[in-house]
């Protein structure tokens, strides 16, 4: 490859495949890229020289600092394209070119409508720049037999703003080129830049997260793109924005437990499973951000009930924990996917509401998840980096078919 080549593909970044509203047919696609006219190239799996590859023009946003209160320092073009045409239970590829170059071979398989399929479960990737992220992503989906979806409860990055944090989530192109990605957003999605007297600037809402993904726009008025829902194969997803590291309960808060009711029900027969990713875990630590249990939990908690959620996976605390069965609801926190780590209250050792917890921070270890989905249950799988088994639970199917 030419250094020409080089630089140029370097100009193509955050390339993610995001789900759709019905992932059966609906696909988005995400990338940044200096270059102005870029576009994408999709077809079958099996032509990979993209022979018969259709083109898909994006709609192309100029992102600089004169727009949005932006804090990436670079101007760029935000690029997306929805597709919703897709066949059905097929594998594509696709790659994005611009200025006569292209970036590698991303995948995606469309949902099958099978009631048997597994995905990858994640949270809290940070810190930045730490060594353990995409090794433990790689290994989760070697565990799985390679996913077609992988999910994470948030905090992907320390700070939204830094650009070159995403660029250390994204650098691996093996990585997210394998999967389709979900994510709700984490109160690091919501942080600016550092003031000289240490104090964190909060941005008014996770702009950033919403330049990098591409998820539907399907929830509240309050936070498109960050609060949305998807189907995979008979399991619906709710993501949840629980804002940025400030946790009283907001008017936001309350819309969009209105929302997740009135959803779960309109979308009835659609699901087997009812999965929500939600960032401030409700049963986790009672000291790390005391507000949660405060604010959210009273809140969130009854919602849940009402939805019929099955499983809520958090993370925030950077603690493990796993509750039982709490009025058919199973809260999983898995604290943490990268190195920040805490050690776990003593309260949640107490509370009675906990089947496992784990001492992430005395083990220096993180963890990811195996989902497998079945007629009868979700089978959790909690692996370590190091591949061990440390956890297991089975979530019983609960709605007739
Ligand atoms: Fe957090």
């Amino acid at each position: 490859m030419s250094l020409l080549t080089v630089i140029l593909a370097s100009l193509i970044n955050f390339i993610v495949t995001c789900p759709g509203e019905d992932a059966s047919h609906s696909i988005n696609v995400n990338w940044h890229t200096d270059v102005k006219g870029s576009y994408m190239e999709l077809t079958d799996s099996r032509d990979t020289a993209f022979l018969s590859a259709d083109k898909i023009y994006p709609k192309e946003t100029l992102w600089s600092t004169d727009c949005c209160d932006s804090l990436f320092a670079i101007e760029r073009y935000v690029c997306k394209v929805n597709m919703d045409n897709l066949k059905k239970g097929h594998s594509y590829i696709y790659r994005i070119c611009a200025a006569d170059t292209a970036s590698g071979t991303y995948h995606f398989t469309t949902a099958n409508g099978s009631r048997k399929w597994t995905f990858n479960a994640f949270t809290d990737f940070q810190t930045r720049f730490n060594p353990y992220t995409h090794n433990l992503i790689r290994l989760i989906d070697s565990i799985a037999g390679h996913s077609v979806l992988s999910v994470c409860s948030g905090d992907m990055i320390d700070y939204a703003a830094h650009q070159d944090e995403w660029e250390w989530l994204f650098g691996q192109d093996d990585i997210f080129s394998r999967f389709i990605y979900a994510s709700s957003p984490g109160d690091h999605e919501y942080w600016g830049l550092p003031y000289p007297n240490g104090h964190i600037e909060q941005l008014k809402s996770p702009l950033t997260y919403n330049a990098i993904f591409n998820f539907p726009q399907n929830g509240t008025d309050c936070c498109k793109g960050s609060n949305y829902w998807f189907i995979y194969n008979r399991v619906l997803f709710l993501s949840l924005d629980c804002g940025d590291s400030n946790t009283p309960v907001s008017e936001n808060s309350k819309m969009e437990r209105d929302w997740i009711i009135r959803t779960a029900k309109e979308l009835e027969g659609r699901y087997d499973y009812l999965i929500v990713l939600q960032h401030k875990s409700l049963m986790s630590s009672y000291t790390n951000d005391s507000g949660v249990h405060k604010y959210l939990t009273p809140l969130w908690v009854p919602a849940y009930v009402e939805a019929g959620v099955d499983l809520v996976l958090s993370g925030h605390d950077h603690m493990y924990s796993r509750t039982h069965e709490i009025d058919g609801v199973w809260y999983l926190d898995m604290g943490s996917s990268g190195r920040k780590t805490r050690v776990p209250d003593e309260g949640q050792y107490t509370d009675g509401l906990h089947d496992k917890i784990i001492n992430l921070r005395e083990l220096d270890q993180c963890v990811g998840a195996v989902v497998s989905v079945s007629r009868k249950c979700l089978d959790i799988k909690v692996y370590n980096r190091d591949g061990e088994l440390v956890d297991q639970f089975k979530v019983k199917a609960k709605r007739r078919r």
